[in-house]
This record gives C-alpha cells, structure tokens and sequence, in this order.
C-alpha cells in the first residue's frame, strides 16, 4: 500500500511539477542545495518549509523519511540535520515573510508568568536544597538531554511527581500541573527558565513555541509518568 503511494508520488515529483513551490522560503546556509536534491523526490519541500522542529524532532523525521525510502549516507545525513536543526528550529523565521507565532507570543512575558513559580524554586531560580529543585544552572541539562524539550513541556502540562536527584540533594514533592495556562503562556515561562540566571539554550536549539506546547496537549499524562519519562532523559 505505502510502497504504491510512495512510487505515485515520485513519479509525480520526477515530473519536477512541483519544483519550486516553497523553494525560495528555505535560507541560505551549508546543507541547503543538499536538503533541495534529497527532500523534494518524494514531496514537495513545502513539507519541508513549513516546519520548525527541534534538532531532536528532525533527526526522528530523517528516519522516517529513510524508513520511506530516502537514500542518503551518514555524511549527507549529518549535514542535512545540521540544516534543519539550524535553519528550521522552532522560532525559526521564514525569510521576508513575518514571524506571525513570534508576534502572537510578544504579548505574554515569561517573566509575569513566573511569578506561578517563585514561591518554591525562587526568584532567583536557586530553589531550596532538598525541598524545591533548582532551575538555575539546572534547566539548560534538561534541554541538551534526548528527549528534555518536549519532557519539559509534558511536565508542565501534567506535572511530576517522584524521587528525583538534582546536583546531589534528593527530592521527592510534587511539581503542580500547569494546563491552564494558555499555550503561549507555557512557552513564554519555559523561554524564560532557560534563558534567565545565566542558563542559555544549546547550541541549535530556538525558543519554545506555542505549537511545540499544543503537541503535546491532550495525552494525559500523569505526574508519574511524566516521572517515569524524566528516568529516561538520561539526567545525572
Ligand atoms: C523516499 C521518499 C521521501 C523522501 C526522499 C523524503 N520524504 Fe518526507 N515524506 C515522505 C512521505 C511518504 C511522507 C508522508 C506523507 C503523508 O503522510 O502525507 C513524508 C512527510 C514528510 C513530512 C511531514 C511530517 C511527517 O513526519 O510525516 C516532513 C516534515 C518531511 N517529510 C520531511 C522530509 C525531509 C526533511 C526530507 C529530506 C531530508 C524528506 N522528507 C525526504 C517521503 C519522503
Ligand atoms: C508548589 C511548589 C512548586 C511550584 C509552584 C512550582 N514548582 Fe516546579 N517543581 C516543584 C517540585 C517539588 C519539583 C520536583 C518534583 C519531584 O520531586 O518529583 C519541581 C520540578 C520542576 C522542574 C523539573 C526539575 C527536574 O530536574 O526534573 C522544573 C523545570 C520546574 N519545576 C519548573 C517550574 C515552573 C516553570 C513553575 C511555574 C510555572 C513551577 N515549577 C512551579 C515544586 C514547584
């Protein structure tokens, strides 16, 4: 079935019909004639365009397109996720087009929304040994783990609950679950953890963006699976 799609679809592409469209929405950067030749065999590279993912996100849709069947080697590989996970990171602008998401979300400070989370891990991010966990110093492991960006999003929407080692001490207190705040909300308090008290994101990585938050909406979680999955960031 997939396979009689996959080869209708290639002829079509094969046409070179659709070379092109969204072709000049992709910026300039090493890797982008690469991305060109291998991503627009199958479909269109709006497909491509349209989207901003994490480093993490890319590197599972690579395997998916391979599981498709896109031929590439491990050095065309590494070059074209070095593309994606530069030029196509959430928050990510197109080029001459205006970043209509970085709008939406100006409106709402990171800062405002923290005010939610000082009374335990404080103003200065430090938390409190063996009560509250810090976010200084701390958030940026979390992100540059597998895994962390969309971990972290899961556990502000359903919270965590679970023995959990930070730097040493132990907690074990529960993280309240934060779904009502808007989506924007979530994303704004998220960029200001990781970018406050000298915590900067990892190389590649962009600010948090509402559709990053709406994904992971409605798969209700709860706060110990959302421990369970913090096992396996792989967290020292
Ligand atoms: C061998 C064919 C093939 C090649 C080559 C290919 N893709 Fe795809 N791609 C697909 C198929 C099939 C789909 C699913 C289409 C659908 O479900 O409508 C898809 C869908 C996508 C999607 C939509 C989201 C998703 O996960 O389904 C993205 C993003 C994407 N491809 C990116 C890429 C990138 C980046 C490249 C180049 C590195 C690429 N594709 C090369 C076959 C391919
Ligand atoms: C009532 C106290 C409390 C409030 C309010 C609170 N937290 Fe937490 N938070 C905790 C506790 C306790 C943990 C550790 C949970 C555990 O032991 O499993 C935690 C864990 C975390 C973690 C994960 C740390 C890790 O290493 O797993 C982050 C990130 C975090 N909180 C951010 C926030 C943000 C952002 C807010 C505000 C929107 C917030 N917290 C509000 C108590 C709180």
């Amino acid at each position: 079935m997939k396979r009689k799609y996959l080869i209708g679809v290639s002829l079509l592409a094969g046409g070179a019909l659709w070379f092109g469209l969204g072709q000049s929405a992709l910026p300039e950067g090493p890797g982008r004639d690469l991305v060109l030749q291998k991503c627009q065999t199958c479909h269109e590279i709006g497909f491509v365009t349209r989207e901003r993912q994490t480093r993490e996100r890319w590197d599972a849709i690579i395997t998916e397109m391979q599981a498709y069947g896109m031929r590439i080697t491990p050095e065309e590989r590494a070059i074209i996720l070095d593309y994606l996970a530069t030029h196509l990171a959430p928050g990510a602008q197109a080029p001459a087009r205006p970043p209509a998401q970085a709008q939406a979300q100006a409106g709402v400070s990171g800062a405002q929304v923290y005010n939610n989370c000082v009374g335990c891990h404080q103003a200065n991010g430090a938390g409190i040994p063996g009560v509250f966990p810090p976010l200084a110093g701390h958030v940026p492991n979390i992100l540059a783990a597998r895994g962390g960006r969309e971990w972290l999003v899961q556990m502000m929407l359903y919270g965590l609950q679970g023995q959990i080692t930070v730097r040493g001490s132990n907690y074990n207190g529960i993280m309240p679950a934060y779904a009502q705040l808007s989506d924007a909300e979530i994303a704004a308090v998220l960029n200001y953890i990781s970018t406050q008290w000298g915590n900067a994101f990892p190389s590649g990585q962009g600010p948090f963006t509402e559709a990053e938050v709406r994904a992971q909406r409605g798969k209700n979680l709860s706060p110990q699976q959302v421990h369970a999955a913090r096992q396996q960031l792989g967290l020292r």
